[in-house]
């Protein structure tokens, strides 16, 4: 297989980050880096430039030390408004701008852009080419494979996307009407990467190594876009790296190098947040790092109720610790 190049960019592997509005902050994005994901796209920002001078807004358009290229993803409706945050966000820094048009969120569907716009295919094809012309950085776009099942138009999309001089391709392998029910499918994933030559990222219920070599093959796609599946687990990119070299012995990280990892990553979000805020925010990783390890209710129930990030970094510690230590008895 090939290096897959986006741009004037060398991917150094086959499996990014999906984009997940209010997990993959910069904090996130960092982290999964380090731990091997190719490509991490910012959460989703409104096109609409009077929404971002909130502290929230200001936090997503952070991209401080953040490994190149850095991807800001951008969701809107019209052509200009799309036009003018693509080249606003392009002189503010971001390398790749990557189109949102698979998001099925009422607030963004509402207002005409999200997945809703593939219901029309001539407004996407003039937000297409708009966004492109006015930047010299590559543009990116994600899908679904449509509206409905009835109107599954993955591949016309793609090949409008392409013809328009969008540069890569994910593909989320359920339509808008499917939002997260049912299972991905990646039938419609292999016919959009025979359609076009711009890489495709199949996305969608990839929840382990195996299963990403799995719809690699099955669909010929040049990568994987993982999402909730490196939630809790940000070293799945490095045993996903691993299996596609060859290396099935990889084995999951040790209760030590789990609390190594959280305890950068918690350290990072205080830093990002400021510490309280930083807490509040880590319980959700907090959980999803400890979900299937031994006590991890009793624990969960505990340290949700800490308010100080120092205690909660205490506690952390000391669960991890004590899970290191059952093992080296274990052993
Ligand atoms: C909490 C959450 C937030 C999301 N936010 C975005 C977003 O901002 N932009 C986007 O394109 N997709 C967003 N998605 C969709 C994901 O990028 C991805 O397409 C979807 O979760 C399927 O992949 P997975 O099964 O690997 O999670 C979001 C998904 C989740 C669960």
């Amino acid at each position: 297989m090939s290096v897959i190049q986006i741009g004037p960019y060398r991917l150094t592997g086959r499996a990014l980050l999906a984009p997940m509005a209010g997990v993959t902050d910069l904090p996130f994005r960092r982290l999964c880096r380090r731990m091997g994901a190719a490509l991490a796209a910012g959460e989703m920002i409104s096109a609409d430039p009077r929404l971002w001078d909130t502290r929230e807004s200001r936090r997503r358009r952070d991209h401080s030390d953040e490994p190149e290229p850095r991807v800001v993803q951008i969701a809107g409706g019209d052509p200009v408004t799309m036009a003018d945050a693509a080249r606003r966000n392009a002189d503010a820094g971001a390398q790749i701008i990557d189109i949102n048009m698979g998001c099925p969120a009422k607030k963004v569907c509402n207002r005409d852009a999200g997945s809703a716009l593939l219901k029309d295919e001539s407004v996407v094809a003039g937000i297409l080419q708009a966004t492109v012309r006015a930047v010299d950085v590559p543009v990116t776009l994600k899908i679904r494979t449509g509206w409905d099942a009835a109107s599954r138009n993955a591949l016309a999309i793609a090949r409008i996307a392409e013809d328009a001089g969008i540069q890569a391709l994910a593909v989320h392998g359920r339509t808008r009407a499917c939002r997260f029910e049912g299972d991905a499918e990646y039938a419609t994933v292999a016919a959009v990467k025979q359609a076009v030559r711009i890489p495709v990222f199949a996305n969608g219920d990839i929840d382990s190594p195996a299963k990403a070599l799995r719809v690699l093959r099955e669909t010929g796609a040049d990568g994987v876009m993982i999402g909730r599946a490196a939630q809790g687990r940000p070293w799945i990119f490095r045993e996903i790296a691993a299996l596609l070299a060859g290396d099935a012995t990889l084995q999951a990280p040790a209760a030590s190098e789990v609390r190594d990892i959280m305890t950068a990553h918690l350290r990072d979000l205080y830093e990002f947040y400021g510490h309280e805020p930083g807490a509040r925010i880590a319980r959700k990783h907090i959980g999803w790092y400890c979900t299937g390890r031994p006590h991890a209710e009793a624990f969960r129930r505990s340290v949700m109720q800490v308010v100080s990030a120092e205690a909660q970094l205490a506690m952390v510690r000391e669960f991890f610790d004590a899970l290191a230590g059952t093992a080296a008895v274990a052993a």
